[in-house]
């Protein structure tokens, strides 16, 4: 028979991103935990030992903004906060070991060692800075909270470092007629003396450590980027009034809420290390044996593959073993938006339906790498009835009734060993695609064996077997190998659908635990009574997760990007970038441009798209027989009339991404600004169809 896993057992201290303690989490928390939490699973499943940890992310200044706000005080706010999440978490199933706070004495320990560590060394420098300054509010300001005009486009309202109409990054005195967000006054310029890390000084073992397997190939090349535009020390220390741990010998200054976070990991693991009577320092030593994955949102990978590597090796402990990133989260093909009710809160899914379809939708679509994944609601109640309540759960039920019927025990051998042996082989694949996180690949495979399953039973079709009393053995034989199959199914579901799996091993009489608990299948034991396993999904109450009415968020107290940075919702520019040029977007070399197929188009067709007001759908011929269904966001500019005929330019390997409306096979190029609207970007004369642009 087939044995799993005969590895020595692994020691193991995960991590997902901390979320900020100013509101709720969001269906983006929601994925990044239940990506980390499938995984910590799995882990666990192949018998290593692996700890979960995570905790709220407290300080800094938006949190204690928010605090006066509501008229509480910070500690009251967070306090609040992390009772929600808490409870969020747990109702998702997310099986933390600890759930901890940076705002602990803990973290204020971890820290105050990391900076004198790093102190003592050399690695921290101090130095005096021009900053924006309310007077009125007498605090320094960062950058997105002075707004003002831009100094290149000219548009109005714009923050203090980048400018969301033409993408240029600038600092907040480049700002025309800047204004504190705070108080409405104008800000000053003041000088404040500021510690900062020195970032450069690790750039050769940063450069060997983003090498040697700690992050995906399609990050490294990220780093790459950051690496030729020059690493940049850090400024570590913000000034009071600051919600956050003053620095030892440096009274007025604080750390900086991004110096704190990370250590909150090690933080969390030391309460946890407390409370259990576990060894923190077999973690967190500069020689460890063990392991420590940070899974994370692509939006923090400057954080969490630059700074705090480099801290922690400054300071004298172990780099992580992996940072693993994952893509932004789209609702319906576009980003969450509180405007189109998009935005959509664990409470109130949770409000509305159990977890685990969730958590199955999103293992179905989490891949290792960092592409962006689309939560359709469609696809969502399809996915979840068909492959779970339509394939695995309807083997069980199937089955379980026969051999109530025949006295509830399970034959003692089985019809179809071979079929088994088959299923249980497997075992070892679905637990290394688990372990890389191709959770799409571990899902696809799972449900080609429910088919396969489904398959057997439908080929032996019990029901008419049980028709003639001589076959009541050959019933109970065949529903033993189906229920036998389901088990092997729901064992290799169980990272995944963790109440579901428990529920399942009490009707088995036989936990789902472990990957090598099916290396034997249960023969001539007896079935608790079977209850069912999980119920189909109504599209009707998955519809109401969108809000119909949302009513537009109200005036933040303050910028919601400095605020909410997100463990998986598109943010806007939080991480130091490289240089941008006038559109904010980094340079590119000629093999980049050379990877888009351009082609010109002739628009066969053009029609309105109902329940949109942006799109036309238009079918565009190609050359060569290749017809492409586009949408594009032209509708306010042209009508579909005045479109059939007209030559285009379109990316032609654009890939198809799946709307409400259909799939768009590429994009149109047009030119755009908010003013004075779209317009299409159109071959000169002699240009046409087929011809590829470059
Ligand atoms: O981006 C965020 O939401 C941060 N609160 C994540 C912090 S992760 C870690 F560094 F603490
Ligand atoms: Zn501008």
């Amino acid at each position: 028979m087939i044995t799993v896993s005969q590895a020595p057992m692994r020691r193991i201290l995960v991590t997902s991103a901390l979320p900020y303690a100013n509101g709720p989490l969001h269906f983006g928390h929601i994925l990044e935990a239940v990506q980390t939490d499938i995984w910590a699973r799995a882990l666990r499943m192949a018998g290593h030992e692996c700890f979960y940890v995570c905790a709220d992310d407290t300080h800094g200044t938006p949190i204690m903004l928010k605090a006066q706000a509501e008229g509480v005080t910070a500690e009251e706010l967070i306090a609040g906060i992390a009772a929600e999440h808490r409870a969020t978490y747990q109702d998702f199933l997310i099986d933390h070991s600890i759930f901890h706070s940076t705002h602990s004495d803990e973290n204020r320990r971890c820290t105050e060692q990391l900076f004198q560590s790093l102190d003592t060394a050399g690695y921290i420098s101090r130095r005096s800075i021009r900053q924006a300054y309310d007077a009125s509010a007498q605090m320094f300001l960062p950058d997105r909270y002075v707004k003002g005009t831009c100094p290149r486009c000219q548009a109005i309202d714009q923050y203090g470092d980048s400018c969301e109409v033409c993408g240029a990054t600038y600092s907040p005195s480049d700002l025309k007629d800047p204004i504190s967000v705070i108080s409405g006054t104008t800000p000053v310029e003041r000088e404040s003396e500021h510690l900062f890390f020195r970032l450069d000084a690790f750039e050769p073992m940063l450069r060997e450590w983003t090498r040697s397997g700690a992050i995906h190939e399609s990050v490294a090349n990220k780093l790459e980027e950051w690496f030729s535009a020059g690493l940049r020390d850090w400024d570590i220390s913000r000034d009071a009034p600051y919600f956050g741990f003053e620095i030892p010998g440096h009274p007025g200054k604080y750390f900086y809420v991004w110096l704190d976070a990370p250590v909150g990991y090690m933080a969390a693991s030391l309460a946890l290390a407390e409370r259990k009577g576990l060894d923190f320092t077999r973690w967190w030593a500069a020689d460890s044996d063990a392991e420590l994955h940070h899974f994370i949102g692509k939006d923090i990978l400057y954080f969490h593959t630059l700074f705090w590597p480099a801290v922690l090796q400054g300071a004298g402990f172990r780099r992580p073993t992996q940072v693993h990133a994952h893509g932004f989260l789209t609702v319906n093909g576009q980003k969450m938006s509180k405007s189109r009710g998009t935005f959509i809160t664990g409470r109130r899914y949770l409000e509305r339906l159990p977890p685990e379809p969730l958590r199955y939708y999103f293992a179905a679509k989490l891949g290792p790498g960092i592409d962006d994944m689309d939560l359709s609601l469609d696809d969502f109640v399809s996915r979840f009835n068909s492959d779970v309540v339509g394939k695995l759960v309807n083997i069980a039920s199937r089955c379980s009734g026969f051999i109530a019927r025949a006295g509830g025990r399970l034959a003692r051998t089985l019809p179809d060993p071979s079929l088994y042996t088959e299923f249980a082989a497997v075992g070892p694949r679905i637990a290394a695609l688990y372990e890389s996180r191709d959770f799409i690949a571990a899902i696809r495979e799972i449900a080609a064996l429910a088919d396969r399953a489904n398959q057997y039973i439908d080929a032996q079709k019990p029901w008419n077997l049980a028709k003639d009393p001589a076959r009541a053995a050959d019933v109970v034989a065949v529903c033993t190998q189906g229920i036998n199959l389901f088990r092997v199914l729901m064992t290799y579901l169980a990272p995944v659908l963790p109440a579901m799996a428990e529920r399942a091993g009490h009707f088995l009489g036989h936990p789902v635990a472990r990957w090598d608990d099916v290396t034997l299948p249960l023969l001539g034991t007896e079935l608790a009574a079977y209850e069912p396993l999980a119920i189909r999904l109504d599209p009707k109450v998955v519809a109401t997760l969108i809000e119909e009415n949302p009513t537009a968020a109200p005036a933040p107290a303050q910028p919601a990007a400095a605020t909410t940075s997100t463990a998986a919702v598109a943010p806007k520019p939080a991480t130091p970038a490289p240089e941008a040029n006038a559109a904010g977007k980094g340079e590119i070399t000629i093999d980049d441009f050379s990877k888009l197929d351009l082609r010109i188009g002739k628009v066969l067709e053009c029609g309105l798209v109902e329940g949109s007001d942006k799109l036309l759908r238009l079918q565009i011929d190609l050359g060569n027989g290749d017809i492409r269904q586009i949408f594009s966001g032209i509708r306010e500019s042209y009508a579909p009339e005045t479109m059939v005929g007209r030559n285009v330019v379109v990316i032609a390997n654009l890939k198809p991404r799946k709307m409400r409306f259909g799939i768009s096979q590429g994009m149109v190029l047009c030119a755009s600004n908010d003013n004075p609207g779209v317009f299409l970007v159109s071959p000169d004369d002699g240009g046409t169809l087929g011809m590829t642009v470059s």
